[in-house]
């Protein structure tokens, strides 16, 4: 049998009963939540029985969750008007005091990020230390450039920080190996069956079925209280690309990844989680100069990312990761080799 687990089969096992006592929660999560109980859904402005039954019934059960949805989550929801969504949402935000933060809560909410570190100083000397907590960090590439032995490398490394950190897998490429998680924590010293233990893999179908995949990983946050770190969805693009061919569907392939890149921004900032994606490349026949490929997703995927990292095949076998977009750092490069138990610097 396999060591890979599924969410799916996750929730609500008795196994799983025992790894919540291991939760760790996140401060600014839990200071909304005990606001947010102090409060009805019929305390909103507008909100009959009815109303609020229907929300209740779609999950939008607390204020806290009308306050990070958006208006057309409301409206699918209800039936109620898009202006009137606004004003729900709108007035949760209000009662819930979450308007303006000054720069110093944004420092000390700063504080609480954490990297995780990938074996290779130059790469992580690159990210100004590691693949941060509390962001998105997208990697895109050719076939075969390392995005997925990435992913995996994160998934054990997470462990280093805190031992009983956890990772959510989703896998949408059936490419998920956990030999490769057993190799990679041998050679960070850790334990490979605790290791695994932590590793929460989804197989994801389809598009749909990834987008559900990540209001679930939500639901392991909030109600079971995993302690989660890391979250990898590898690949990001790979079923919306697939699913929706031709120029025709291209606006409804966005507006989706768009609310796909919604959720996984939310579950960062929320709960500090380090979000990991991994993108495939295009080739661009008409560009003349440069490289002539360009990420799957354009400005929606982009936008949304806060690291994005560009890798590609180097010399002699070994890798090249370039950091094309952060908040926060220059645009360096930097020259890798993926090695049985882990990266190493070229
Ligand atoms: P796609 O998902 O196809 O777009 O590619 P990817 O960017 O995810 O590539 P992936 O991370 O799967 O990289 C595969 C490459 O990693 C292989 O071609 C090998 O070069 C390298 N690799 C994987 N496993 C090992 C290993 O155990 N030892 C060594 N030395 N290299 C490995
Ligand atoms: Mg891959």
């Amino acid at each position: 049998m396999s060591k890979r687990k599924d969410i799916n089969n996750l929730i609500g096992t008795d196994e799983e009963e025992e790894e919540l006592e291991v939760a760790i929660p996140n401060d600014d999560y839990e200071d909304l939540r005990s606001k947010s109980e102090e409060f009805a859904l019929s305390d909103l402005a507008g909100v009959g029985p009815a109303t609020a039954e229907k929300l209740e019934s779609s999950g939008f059960d607390s204020l806290m969750a009308i306050a990070v949805a958006t208006p057309s989550e409301i409206v699918d929801a209800t039936g109620i008007t898009e202006n009137a969504a606004r004003k729900l949402i709108k007035d949760a935000r209000e009662k819930l005091d979450m308007g303006f933060e000054s720069g110093v809560d944004v420092l000390k909410k700063r504080e609480k990020v954490v990297k995780i570190t990938t074996g290779s100083s130059t790469f992580d000397e690159m990210l100004g230390g590691g693949f941060e907590t509390s962001s998105i960090t997208e990697c895109f590439g050719e076939f075969g450039s390392g995005k997925t032995q990435v992913g995996h490398l994160l998934a054990v490394r997470t462990q280093l920080l805190d031992p009983n950190a956890i990772t959510v897998y989703v896998d949408a490429e059936n490419t998920f190996r956990p030999e490769r998680i057993i190799e990679f924590a041998n050679g960070a010293g850790l334990n490979p069956d605790t290791v695994l233990k932590n590793i929460k893999v989804a197989k994801a179908y389809n598009s749909d079925h990834q987008m559900l995949l990540i209001d679930k990983v939500e639901e392991l946050i909030t109600k079971q209280k995993l302690n989660i770190k890391l979250l990898v969805v590898d690949s990001l693009t790979a079923h919306f690309r697939a699913e929706f061919v031709g120029r025709g569907s291209l606006a409804e392939r966005q507006q989706k990844l768009n609310k796909h890149m919604h959720s996984l921004q939310k579950i960062a900032d929320m709960y500090n989680v380090c979000v990991y994606v991994t993108n495939q490349v295009m080739s661009k026949p008409d560009q003349f100069f440069g490289d002539p490929t360009q990420a799957i997703g354009g400005h929606i995927v982009g936008h949304a990312s806060t690291f994005r990292i560009y890798l590609r095949k180097g010399r002699k076998g070994s890798r090249v990761a370039k950091l094309i977009d952060s908040p926060n750092l220059p645009e360096t490069e930097c020259n890798f080799f993926v090695e049985k138990e882990g990266i190493r610097d070229a």
